[in-house]
């Protein structure tokens, strides 16, 4: 049998009457880089936060690594455990995930959950703080951090553990293009051997660097599966989803160079 990350079958979701996702089908084996796309409110969030078991279907199934992703399931503490080992979330906003005295806590803290040793911690964290460059702000309460060292705390804090599946919601979002390009640097390094990591974002010009694959979603449902650089190259599709809009303006003083060309992004997004 091929090793599975995700199996989602018809699978919706409402927040009360609210429709999230509808009808959403998709499996990512083990060791797949997939983009997450979609304007605001295609469902994104909503979908990673399904796979990290802290929302459940309505309707239809869903399986991560060949287990059932059901509350009845998560509410036994072993299979909750085992998989919060395996799978770590990394939420848009960090402010939402960090929330310990000082960075060096928020990296301690997964570790010590898991029952590490003393030694084993100190080195992971020390390993942390040089791979993401926040050594310098070790001891530092992490809500007083620059959103570009937020986000790096978060992405350790999470990465350090070693989950084999990585899930990504927004990484760049509310990022200056310095600590962007940094960000984008570290998950391109990433690829570990065999980790699977699924990036929810509507930030085009990271996809090929992150992912080899990109579903598209649109109003809760898939709107494309493909190869990532296949539907970037859909322009009709990004269109069609908002993930990219057409306008026309001229440049200064040259009339005649008005012209209609393509942005990619919808605006830094909410949390
Ligand atoms: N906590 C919530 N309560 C009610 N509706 C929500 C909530 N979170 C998200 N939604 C709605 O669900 C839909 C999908 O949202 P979300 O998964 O956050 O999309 P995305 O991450 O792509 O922006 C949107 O219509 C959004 O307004
Ligand atoms: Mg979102």
């Amino acid at each position: 049998m091929m090793a599975t990350a995700f199996e989602f079958k018809d699978v919706t979701f409402a927040y009360r009457s609210h429709p999230a996702l509808n009808g959403v089908s998709f499996s990512i084996r083990l060791g797949e880089r997939v983009a997450l796309l979609g304007a605001n409110g295609s469902g994104k969030s909503t979908l990673l936060r399904m796979m990290d078991a802290l929302c459940f279907a309505a309707e239809g199934t869903a399986t991560a690594l060949s287990a059932p992703l059901t509350e009845a399931a998560m509410q036994d503490d072993r299979t909750n455990f085992a998989f919060r080992r395996r799978v770590g979330l990394v939420f848009q906003n960090p402010d939402v995930q960090l929330f310990n005295p000082t960075v060096m806590d928020e990296l301690a803290f997964g570790p010590l959950q898991l029952g590490w040793d003393k030694p084993k911690v100190r080195d992971a964290i020390a390993a942390m703080l040089a791979r993401f460059n926040i050594e310098q702000v070790k001891d530092r309460p992490p809500h007083r951090l620059s959103g570009g060292e937020k986000k790096r705390v978060a992405l350790a804090s999470v990465l350090i553990t070693e989950p084999e599946i990585l899930l990504l919601d927004e990484p760049t979002a509310a990022l200056d293009p310095a600590s962007r390009a940094d960000l984008v640097g570290l998950l391109a390094r990433e690829p570990v051997a065999g980790r699977t990591v699924v990036t929810a974002t509507h930030d085009l010009d990271i996809v090929e660097d992150i992912a080899d694959r990109a579903i598209v979603l649109s109003e809760g449902r898939i709107a494309a599966d493909g190869p990532a650089l296949d539907i970037l190259h859909d322009i009709e599709l990004l269109r069609r989803t908002h993930l990219i809009f057409e306008h026309r303006h001229s440049h200064g003083g040259h009339p005649s160079t008005a012209h209609g060309h393509l942005h990619s992004g919808i605006g830094p997004a909410e949390a």
